[in-house]
């Protein structure tokens, strides 16, 4: 066991220092309940919890719905641009920890002008945070702003809209939320426009939905990134096509496990995945209510599917190869990560 490692202690000091990007996080996501009731008790906003014990008890998941039902409820304590900050700060120290050098967050601004909070107020405070820890620690970012699919293409729109103003401060646009019945095409003519913005485009598609769902996210909306894609798996057409096109997923393998998308660790296709050649990365998704951030999502495979260091350096060298860096700054990062071999 342990392919290049001398144990598994080993292994996990390895994954602790090793440089990395995280491409998939939704910063909403991020919300432990300790800064959740921090934020109730500030904002004078009741929750139907008693304490972090029962909190952490509710987060006991069959599938991706039941997550979203709870995750859109404990959103609810973000009123202003410092609980924003607060949030992102925490995240982003987390980050730091685990040797995460670039960050590329989604942020769900439909969760939050839906209840009444301002698209500056949540951006503004997002951002305070990127800039502080661009300076402080070094740290480079990039900000996605996803559509919820769950609502209408026009509301999409209007998102867009909302958002012309802070273009500088945006590079991409996602799509999230309840996936099966909410397939890519409903967003073609948005994602279309949002192109035509100069801005990335990424998708969740394969996660619960099916591998047509991949097919039009690359056809209809043209991504740049494959947001999961596990699904894609059942269909080895669209394997080769990703491999060919070199197309990232931004895999997340504790989300996987505790949204039921996968049984368990050992049965995780991450291993599948890297062998088929598809550049495939890992990521926390939603690590405060998954059960862990990003190193934490690297040891669960690492261990459960016996991942070499081959295997975890090259992880970590799709992260920068697949980010929306300039290839300059890609080449730093990856020279970074031979360094640390
Ligand atoms: N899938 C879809 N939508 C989401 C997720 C996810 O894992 N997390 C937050 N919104
Ligand atoms: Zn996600």
């Amino acid at each position: 066991m342990t392919d290049g490692f001398a144990s598994a202690r080993e292994r996990a000091a390895f994954i602790a220092g090793l440089p990395k990007a995280e491409l998939h996080l939704h910063i909403e996501g991020s919300l432990e309940p300790e800064l959740m009731f921090e934020l109730a008790r500030r904002n004078g906003i009741a929750i139907p919890f008693a304490s972090v014990a029962e909190v952490r008890a509710a987060y006991a998941f069959s599938n991706l719905q039941d997550f979203l039902d709870i995750y859109y409820q404990g959103m609810g304590v973000l009123q202003t641009e410092q609980d924003f900050h607060d949030l992102t700060a925490a995240y982003l120290a987390r980050a730091n920890a685990d040797a995460v050098r670039h960050v590329e967050i989604f942020f769900d601004p439909q969760g939050h002008t839906e209840r009444g909070v301002a698209f500056a107020t949540a951006i503004g405070g997002i951002t305070r945070a990127l800039d502080d820890a661009r300076t402080r620690d070094g740290i480079s970012s990039r900000l996605i702003m996803c559509f919820l699919r769950h609502l209408s293409e026009a509301a999409a729109d209007a998102t867009l809209d909302e958002a012309l103003p802070f273009l500088d401060r945006i590079d991409g646009v996602g799509l999230d939320s309840s996936e099966v019945g909410h397939p890519p095409s409903k967003f073609e003519r948005v994602f279309a426009r949002a192109r035509a913005l100069g801005l990335k485009v990424v998708a969740h598609a394969g996660e619960e939905g099916p591998p047509a769902y991949v097919h039009e996210a690359l056809d209809l909306l043209k991504v740049d990134r494959i947001d999961h894609g596990n699904r894609s798996l059942e269909d080895a057409a669209l394997v080769a096509r990703l491999v060919s096109e070199g197309m990232t997923l931004t895999v997340c393998p504790l989300s996987n496990l505790k949204l039921c998308v996968v049984d368990d660790a050992a049965a995780h296709p991450l291993k599948a995945m890297l062998d088929a050649g598809l550049r495939a990365t890992v990521n926390s998704d939603d690590p405060s209510y998954f059960g862990g951030y990003v190193n934490a999502n690297y040891l669960a495979v690492a261990d459960a599917l016996d991942l070499s260091k081959a295997d975890l350096v090259t992880l970590a060298r799709n992260s920068f190869t697949g980010s929306f860096l300039s290839d300059g700054d890609k080449a730093k990062h990856l020279a970074a990560i031979d360094a640390y071999l």
